[in-house]
């Protein structure tokens, strides 16, 4: 993997250090999330990607960086697994909160950011706004990763989301 912006920055490694170097985060590396990335880098993006937002916004980037990179803490191909119990929208949230659990203890608010990262798809509301920050990132991140590097159109995306969020 080339150097990325998220692994020169020394604040957001220290604040996500433990959870990426848990094998329960690395082995999202093995999945395939979108054409162009694996699940891990998909995961690391949403994270680090409404962490800078964030903090830019004078939000909780702690409990955003930290739920961000374990949103999508499952480990099957949601292609192919399907559910009896309902939609896989509404289904990996609750399995990755399981998993999460299991390797880290969450606030209430980074709880409900990956319960509540599917919203528009799913009607849950989400109770923060950094909830709302994460899943519009994720939203975001999927057609990103998806159509290839449109870096340079996130600078006018990031305008829209600050006038978004300060209504
Ligand atoms: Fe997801
Ligand atoms: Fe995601």
């Amino acid at each position: 993997m080339k150097t990325n912006a998220w692994q020169q920055d020394q604040e957001y490694l220290t604040l996500v250090g433990d959870l990426l170097d848990q094998p329960a985060v690395q082995k999202l590396a093995n999945y395939t999330q979108h054409h162009h990335s694996d699940r891990l880098q998909h995961s690391i993006s949403v994270s680090f990607d409404s962490y800078k937002l964030a903090k830019s916004m004078h939000l909780d980037y702690k409990s955003v960086a930290r739920a961000g990179l374990l949103h999508d803490l499952f480990y099957y191909d949601w292609r192919t697994t399907k559910f009896d119990l309902g939609s896989h929208a509404f289904i990996h949230p609750r399995v990755s909160l399981r998993n999460a659990e299991k390797i880290t203890p969450l606030n209430d608010m980074e709880k409900d950011i990956i319960l509540k990262h599917m919203f528009g798809a799913t009607l849950a509301l989400p109770k923060y706004r950094e909830s709302l920050l994460v899943s519009l990132v994720d939203d975001y991140e999927a057609e990103h990763e998806f159509f290839g590097p449109l870096r340079q159109k996130v600078d006018g995306w990031f305008r829209k989301i600050k006038v978004r969020a300060s209504i």
